[in-house]
């Protein structure tokens, strides 16, 4: 995780360092720096917590603003800096980060920029540096002295030790790159190269923006794309060296490399809470037009074939597949479940599902004739990254299901499915869920189509199911203040349990995590059955259980099982579509879902638990959309 952004120029350098980071703010937030070069030293600036904390120390720094500043209104805050009346008003050049803290809390000391002991160097650092300790303990041999508890304040010191041998600051810079292991993006200035902007990439993201009014570097192009949509993806093992006129990338030997920029086809994402009072609610009501948006050009009519095109698989290639894999994390994780029930169910071919950080570590068995899926809202998860790249080594096909087209998974793939659920801010994922599940309907009957494994009617009554979506979503939507009423009713229990069978067991996991990621209640998903297999002896009346009940193969076993545990004095709450006068003697709250098929349903039983997980978060004064120790992309392994 971590963000890292750069600029050399004319223009408020402070302004742009800020704002950039403020698009980078969901990469992490727990301390914040800028360094900038004003031509006679290298300042830095920092602070703990949040990018606001260190807005309002350049804010203190700022004597035009101090005084015409009023409140907290950042509008006026960035015209503060712009006018910055100090030496930093004459830096043309510098960098800044937004952490996620890895190696050392998060801190002032362990907050980057990170500086060489004789402040020769100053860097910026994206990424785990896995051999730090070894390095640290050379330098430290060697009489470097080191202030924080960081892996990257070491590479600051290795290359400064670097430009003891030789004084060009490239070389200088591979010199000590060619030491490390692991993963990086960096930004480095130089104390005697106050003209160039250094950057270098190592399995994590970095791109280099360019301009008419000076060069950019970010770790994301939120970061730069108010002020330029020229972008060079710079690959692992490459360097740059960015003057205010030029981008010259060199390979770690030295060697230059011709790299040609690319235009990114996006407008500005102005992201604000459009009056909700967090990016979570609202991204939970922008549901039934994500799925409106992901089906748009891909399902017109039930009577007519689903239009995936981006899947560049043939009925022939299919016939030839052996097995499918299906790779996510989190969340990501969840909906991948869904789609291997889908697969499995439509076509018939067998799906395995893991945890990408799982899959990296054994023994890899995908060939020609597989097929492999990486899911990921962000496209920018390492685990996936890594095991995306093992699948395609073992010549299996890679399709990509993601919210980002511009990512590093997007650029790995053979095949991409994008899910056009539209930017998400909330740490916490819900609408890219929606639209990952929404991609595995249209997947999984795409691939029975081509492989013709299901009757045509049958087809066409998914597909009629698939259209409804939207309005049932809304019609929850609408019935959000009974969703409410749960939520304060136990918002003090201090564990929950969720459960469900088949299809919908998934959605137990998700409730699970999106409870316990945003409010620290201790939740967990189970199958519903397998309760009685250790799960039950937890249940007393403090237990909440939530189950999720949908008519159709196990609606009656699930009832069971609710029965089972309203027997040990839980207490239960439903999610269900079903009138049945047999859940009001066993529910204490029943939350209704419109009628649904089974095998259509894990949205729908989705949406109210995000809401329940919303509400007892809000209602317990959590930080909703930034809760602890989370970030939004998550770059290392
Ligand atoms: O960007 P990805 O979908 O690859 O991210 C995977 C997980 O980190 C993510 O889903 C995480 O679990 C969310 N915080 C869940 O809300």
């Amino acid at each position: 995780m971590c963000g890292i952004v750069g600029y050399v120029g004319s223009e408020p350098l402070i302004s742009y360092l800020l704002s950039g980071l403020s698009k980078l703010e969901y990469r992490g937030y727990d301390s914040a720096g800028v360094a900038v070069h004003t031509g006679d030293s290298i300042k830095i600036f920092k602070a703990q917590g949040k990018l606001d904390n260190l807005k309002n120390i350049l804010r203190d720094k700022c004597e035009a603003g101090v005084k015409t500043l009023s409140g907290d209104a950042q509008g006026a805050a960035m015209q503060g800096f712009n006018s910055f009346k100090t030496s930093e008003e004459k830096a043309k050049i510098g960098i800044g980060h937004i952490r996620w803290a890895t190696h050392g809390i998060p801190n002032e000391i362990n907050a980057h920029p990170h500086v060489s002991p004789e402040s020769k160097v100053a860097l910026v650092h994206n990424g785990i540096i896995e051999n730090y300790k070894e390095i640290k303990e050379e330098l430290i041999a060697k009489g470097f002295e080191f202030k924080s508890q960081t892996d990257t304040e070491v590479i600051a010191h290795l290359v400064e030790d670097c430009l003891r041998n030789t004084n060009n600051f490239g070389q200088a810079l591979r010199c000590a790159l060619k030491k490390l292991d692991g993963a990086y993006a960096l930004g480095v200035i130089f104390m005697d190269d106050p003209d160039t902007l250094y950057a270098a990439k190592k399995s994590a993201p970095l791109i280099i923006g360019l301009s008419d009014k000076g060069n950019y570097i970010a770790s994301d192009i939120p970061a730069i794309l108010e002020y330029t949509k020229k972008v060079i993806y710079l690959d692992d093992f490459e360097i740059a060296e960015i003057k205010e006129n030029s981008v010259k990338i060199f390979d770690i030997e030295g060697n230059k490399i011709d790299k040609k920029y690319e235009i990114v086809p996006w407008e500005p994402v102005s992201v604000n809470k459009m009056g909700y009072k967090h990016f979570m609610l609202k991204e939970i009501h922008e549901q039934p037009d994500v799925i409106r948006q992901t089906l748009f050009n891909r399902l017109i009519c039930s009577s007519e074939p689903i239009k995936l095109d981006e899947v560049k698989l043939t009925a022939e290639n299919l016939k030839n597949l052996d097995r499918i894999q299906i790779i996510a994390c989190g969340t990501s994780l969840h909906a991948a479940l869904i789609g291997k029930y889908l697969i499995e169910e439509f076509i018939g071919i067998p799906v395995e599902v893991e945890a990408s950080s799982e899959y990296i570590y054994k023994r890899v068995i995908s060939n020609s004739n597989s097929l492999t899926i990486g899911v990921s809202q962000s496209g920018e998860t390492a685990d996936t990254i890594t095991a995306i790249k093992l699948a395609k080594e073992k010549g299996s096909h890679v399709l990509v299901v993601t919210n980002r087209p511009d990512s590093t998974m997007a650029r790995l793939a053979d095949s991409l499915l994008p899910i056009n659920a539209g930017f998400e801010v909330s740490v916490a994922a819900t609408k890219s869920y929606t639209a990952q599940v929404l991609a595995f309907y249209l997947l999984a009957l795409k691939l029975a189509e081509v492989n013709g494994s299901l009757p045509s009617e049958k087809l066409e009554e998914y597909k009629k199911q698939l259209l409804q979506l939207p309005q049932k979503v809304e019609m929850i939507l609408n019935n959000k203040k009974e969703i409410h009423a749960c939520a304060i009713k136990f918002h003090n229990a201090k564990n929950f349990i969720f459960v469900a069978r088949g299809i919908n067991y998934p959605v137990a996991l998700e409730g699970a995590l999106k409870l316990k990621e945003i409010s620290y209640i201790n939740a967990t998903g189970y199958p519903a059955g397998e309760l009685k297999h250790g799960p039950i002896a937890m249940l007393d009346e403090t237990m909440p259980v939530v189950s999720i009940l949908t008519p159709g193969k196990v609606y009656e076993k699930v009832l069971s099982n609710s029965e089972e545990s309203k027997a040990r004095e839980a207490r239960m709450i439903a999610i269900t579509s079903v009138n049945d006068s047999k859940l009001d003697s066993i529910f204490e709250y029943i939350i209704k879902i419109p009628q649904t098929d089974e095998l259509f349903s894990p949205i729908l039983t989705t949406i109210p638990l995000q809401l329940l997980a919303y509400y007892i978060a809000e209602f317990l004064g959590k930080d909703v959309d930034q809760p602890r120790n989370l970030a939004k992309s998550v770059t290392v392994e």
